[in-house]
């Protein structure tokens, strides 16, 4: 059990990430919250830059300092400090310009989107991100699925990044830089993300994270066509986009709604990728097409645009030494398939 007091102790001589003042000197400790019965914390934060990476970093060490201390659960809400506080300790540490990945127009960003949950954008992030890689191309992933993120677990990513400075490292695996929600959240432990802070939480994935030169830079979107989608969208004005349904008609009738919003905000679909098209049974070789079929070419169709492939219902192969269990081995069909529409996706491109 923790008392408000230790809570206030331990959290006096935390550093503002950008003031470089504890938190006692900025004052930047707010209301404290204790839920005795289950053992709950919560506690309002004020720094001089919320919804920073460095945010991110901090709010990770003051939910583990506040569980050492035998708090169960952590809640935290950050706000920015008054301005006559942060005027009084502003040092002349400018800060990073950052953005050059938006701005310097040597980067291609191919958003990957779908109308609904569930039919494979994740794994088409991953593998295409990997195939590219394996083509000689720098490649980096934003897991935009702030809340559904699940690129760190396809990858079999363990590490989590470093933050330098003001900036954050992303992890590399299988030559792709890759950066996600998920590894700025402690075994699930709800922080809290109001509306605004997503988009903002996005703009410091662009700005605050050194990605180096990069060819392509994949966006897994969250499914269908909410604010992160929208926030993205206007983000980045001159996005590709990959659409990815299954081939079932209605699943295309949905993933057409994508489309439209790409449409309309003037990004260019490269095309149609359908996932789950078919079984390819291993005994007769014979397909079997259990989710439909035909969704994929109403939606080339209705999107005028083209279909970059067809990916089968197959697993990965499973491996003893690398523990990926998204990624498609370079030898598999499926990754064949991959690296074709790679290729294709270079071309039109390039
Ligand atoms: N071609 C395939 N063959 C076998 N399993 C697949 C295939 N494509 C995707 N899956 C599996 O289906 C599930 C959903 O895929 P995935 O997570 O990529 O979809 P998603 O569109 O990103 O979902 P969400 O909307 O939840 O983010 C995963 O478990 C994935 O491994
Ligand atoms: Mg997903």
């Amino acid at each position: 059990m923790v008392t408000k007091e230790q809570v206030v102790d331990l959290l006096h001589k935390i550093e503002d990430p950008h003031l470089h003042r504890t938190l006692e000197e900025t004052g930047g400790i707010g209301e404290i919250t204790i839920k005795e019965e289950k053992n709950h914390v919560s506690v309002k934060i004020a720094i001089a830059q919320p919804n920073t990476a460095e945010q991110m970093q901090l709010q990770q060490e003051i939910v583990n300092v506040l569980k050492g201390a035998g708090a169960a659960t952590v809640g935290l809400r950050f706000e920015q400090l008054p301005d006559e506080v942060i005027q009084q300790y502003a040092n002349t540490s400018g800060q990073s310009e950052g953005g050059s990945l938006l701005e310097s127009g040597d980067t291609t960003f191919i958003a990957v989107a779908s109308g609904k949950g569930g039919v494979g954008k994740s794994t088409v992030t991953v593998n295409l991100a990997t195939s590219l890689a394996r083509l000689g191309k720098k490649v980096g992933i934003i897991d935009a699925d702030i809340y559904g993120f699940s690129v760190p677990d396809m990858m079999g990513i363990e590490e989590r990044p470093v933050v330098r400075g003001e900036h954050i490292i992303p992890v590399e695996r299988f030559g792709v830089k890759v950066i996600s929600m998920g590894f700025f959240v402690e075994d699930n432990s709800p922080i809290i993300w109001r509306g605004p802070m997503l988009g903002k939480m996005l703009t410091s994935f662009f700005k605050e994270v050194e990605w180096g030169d990069l060819d392509y830079l994949l966006l897994d979107l969250p499914p269908g066509t909410g604010d992160v989608a929208l926030d993205l969208h206007s983000m980045l004005p001159s996005c590709k986009e990959v659409i990815v349904t299954t081939p079932h008609p209605t699943a295309a009738f949905v993933a057409a709604r994508a489309g439209q919003m790409a449409i309309k905000t003037e990004h260019e679909i490269l095309g149609i990728i359908e996932n789950m098209s078919y079984f390819e049974s291993k005994l007769t070789g014979q397909k079997e097409y259990v989710f439909g079929q035909g969704g994929g070419d109403k939606l080339a169709e209705q999107l005028q645009t083209d279909i970059l492939g067809r990916l089968p219902l197959q697993q990965p192969y499973e491996e003893e030494d690398v523990f990926a269990p998204g990624v498609y081995q370079a030898d598999h069909p499926t990754g064949k398939i991959f690296l074709s529409v790679a290729n294709k996706m270079i071309n039109k491109m390039e």
